[in-house]
């Protein structure tokens, strides 16, 4: 399959967790702007092309719980995939199976980073969905029938979008799935030094049902590395 190299980039608490009452701390603003300069800053480590995002994420981070703004009436859109121009350096690949989310511009900011959006749906979007994106000039991809079809969404990203760096950005659900689907070349943490306790947040990684199971997976340690705002960089490849 040819496809990009794939790293999976977080920030999280010292008990593994991606959200919840900790993010209120100075702990996390100075740990989270380190994880960002690492994947984006001007001396990153990372040569990132695209950020790939769950649909719960773009909703929490971007589209909050708003409605998408479709036309019921809307005309059919031609069938497949939809490229807009765009003069942008990076893209954000958002999977929305179901075309829930409800964007209003195609390109989002991310602290100093503009990146295009490519809503990533499968044929369960609906023609009204599409007919947004297409107005809003949102590029679309799509990538199975019900579930996601991992091989066709690499090979579009590869040969559309010329992606040859790829990070998965979360939430758990995505980066699990993605490990499973055997899609995942590193797992890249900053482990920041704060936790809340709650048995209730999202984890680094998480199952969910109809998407992914728990078939364990190993890890090489291949970098360990104490940062200056009390944050340990960890740096994993995954085993084969
Ligand atoms: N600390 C960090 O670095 C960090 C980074 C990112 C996010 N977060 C946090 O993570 C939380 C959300 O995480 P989450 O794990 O609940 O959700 P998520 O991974 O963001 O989104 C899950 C949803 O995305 C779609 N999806 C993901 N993988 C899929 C696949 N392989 N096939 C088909 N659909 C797929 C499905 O959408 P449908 O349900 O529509 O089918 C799924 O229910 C938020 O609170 C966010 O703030 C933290």
């Amino acid at each position: 399959m040819t496809r990009p190299y794939i790293f999976c980039h977080m920030i999280t608490s010292i008990d593994g967790k991606i959200d919840g009452t900790h993010k209120k701390l100075p702990e996390r603003g100075l740990n989270a702007l380190d994880f960002y300069q690492i994947a984006f800053g001007e001396n990153a480590h990372y040569r990132t092309d695209a950020w790939l995002s769950g649909r719960a994420t773009s909703e929490a981070a971007f589209t909050k719980n708003r409605e998408p703004d479709v036309d019921k009436d809307a005309a059919p859109v031609p069938e497949g995939d939809y490229i807009a121009e765009t003069d942008l350096p990076k893209y954000y690949v958002s999977v929305d199976p179901s075309g829930r989310l409800a964007w209003e511009s195609n390109n989002l900011q991310y602290r100093d980073t503009k990146a295009h959006i490519i809503e990533v749906l499968t044929e369960k979007a609906s023609n009204e969905y599409k007919a947004m994106l297409r107005k809003l000039n949102i590029s679309y991809v799509i990538a199975g029938q019900d579930t996601l079809n991992y091989e066709l969404l690499m090979e579009k990203l590869t040969d559309l979008f010329h992606i040859k760096t790829l990070m998965l950005g979360g939430g758990g659900v995505l980066n699990w799935s993605f490990i499973q689907a055997g899609l995942c070349d590193e797992v890249s943490i900053m482990m920041a030094p704060f936790a809340d306790g709650s048995a209730s947040t999202h984890a680094l990684f998480q199952t969910k049902e109809g998407l992914s199971t728990d078939i364990p997976v190993a890890f090489d340690l291949d970098h360990v590395e104490k940062r200056e705002n009390g944050g340990v960089w960890l740096r994993y490849k995954v085993k084969k």
